[in-house]
């Protein structure tokens, strides 16, 4: 009999989920839909009992390594880590070995033998794939240039509260085609919605993303799609989210992106003329005035607090499905 154990995920709804068990998370592709609702239930069943957490990664360590600059991210694992009795390592990309040459795989060698899961952020993707390859065990996906699925998972949970559902939501992505925009087609594949991206020419999402979502999709009555004029985007949508016109990586692009970008601020105008009942969401960091006025961020339709506060609800509760004890 292990009572110590069982107390630790009993009261936990199903917990662990079979396809999240000792699963990493590099983009949401290849997870079935039924464990994206699965996290989705949790983090709410997490939220709404906030002081009250079971220690279901009790004995757990993982690792967090950051080879990127990070609030959000950084803070909404290590508190949901600790709420749920694990620890955690935040480690800077350069403070290790890595920062001086070591390889990923060698890196990725020894975390396995040291800590029960790995959380990387980085810049290219094929980075995360490498250290998943030669990890035993499993990783998180932080954000990477090309995907950012914790981020998707929280966007998912802000909308579906908002809604009341997922299926055949539709949620309007206005400007750049980035990391954040490529995750919230994936989930929303996976969950049903109608995700339409407004880009300018030359920031559209990956095409073969798009693709897969719009036909993911399809098959559970949503899709995705891109347009050029953010007002057709909006047209019906309950969801407008927006993200910053200069992602890490792209500062020395960054004069020619905010002109690109100047037709696709989300302001009150923008959100007016969405569903009537449309809210606004960004990932953050903001930057007020560009990518979506202080006003929309900070006024009665901005459900962008949520969404920050989600991240942590919705990454403890894949953290547990994934590593919990029992
Ligand atoms: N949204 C997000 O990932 O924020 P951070 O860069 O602060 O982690
Ligand atoms: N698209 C942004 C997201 C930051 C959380 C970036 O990659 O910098």
């Amino acid at each position: 009999m292990t009572p110590r154990a069982s107390s630790r995920t009993s009261d936990l709804p199903g917990v662990p989920h079979p396809a999240l068990a000792g699963r990493s998370l590099l983009t949401l592709r290849n997870h079935p839909p039924d464990a994206v609702e699965a996290v989705l239930d949790l983090a709410d069943a997490l939220k709404a009992r906030r002081d009250g957490w079971p220690p279901a990664l009790a004995g757990r360590v993982i690792a967090l390594v950051f080879e990127r600059p990070s609030t959000r991210t950084r803070v909404s694992f290590e508190s949901g880590i600790a709420r749920l009795g694990g620890s955690s390592l935040a480690l800077a990309g350069r403070d290790l070995q890595l920062g001086r040459g070591e390889t990923v795989e060698d890196t990725a060698k020894v975390l396995s033998r040291m800590v029960d899961g790995i959380v990387l952020r980085t810049g290219p993707h094929e980075n995360l794939v490498e250290l998943d390859r030669h990890s035993t065990v499993p990783v998180f996906n932080g954000l990477t240039y090309e995907h950012h699925p914790c981020q998707a998972l929280a966007d998912a949970q802000t909308i579906r509260a908002r809604t009341g559902k997922l299926a055949g939501v539709r949620a309007a992505f206005v400007g750049d085609g980035n990391n954040c925009c490529s995750s919230l087609m994936i989930v929303g594949a996976l969950t049903g919605m109608e995700v339409v991206a407004a880009c300018p020419e030359g920031y559209e999402p990956d095409a073969e993303v798009v693709a897969w979502a719009d036909a993911a999709g399809r098959e559970r009555g949503g899709g995705a799609s891109v347009v050029s004029d953010p007002a057709e985007a909006v047209a019906g949508a309950r969801a407008v989210y927006t993200d910053t016109w200069v992602s890490m990586g792209d500062e020395d692009a960054a004069g020619e992106r905010r002109a690109a970008f100047a037709p696709y601020r989300v302001d009150d105008a923008l959100l007016d003329r969405a569903a009537p009942d449309a809210f606004a969401l960004h990932c953050l960091p903001a930057h007020h005035g560009e990518e979506i006025t202080y006003e929309v961020l900070h006024g009665p339709r901005s459900a962008v607090w949520d969404q920050a506060e989600n991240r942590m609800h919705v990454q403890s509760a894949l953290l547990a499905h994934a590593l919990a004890s029992a």
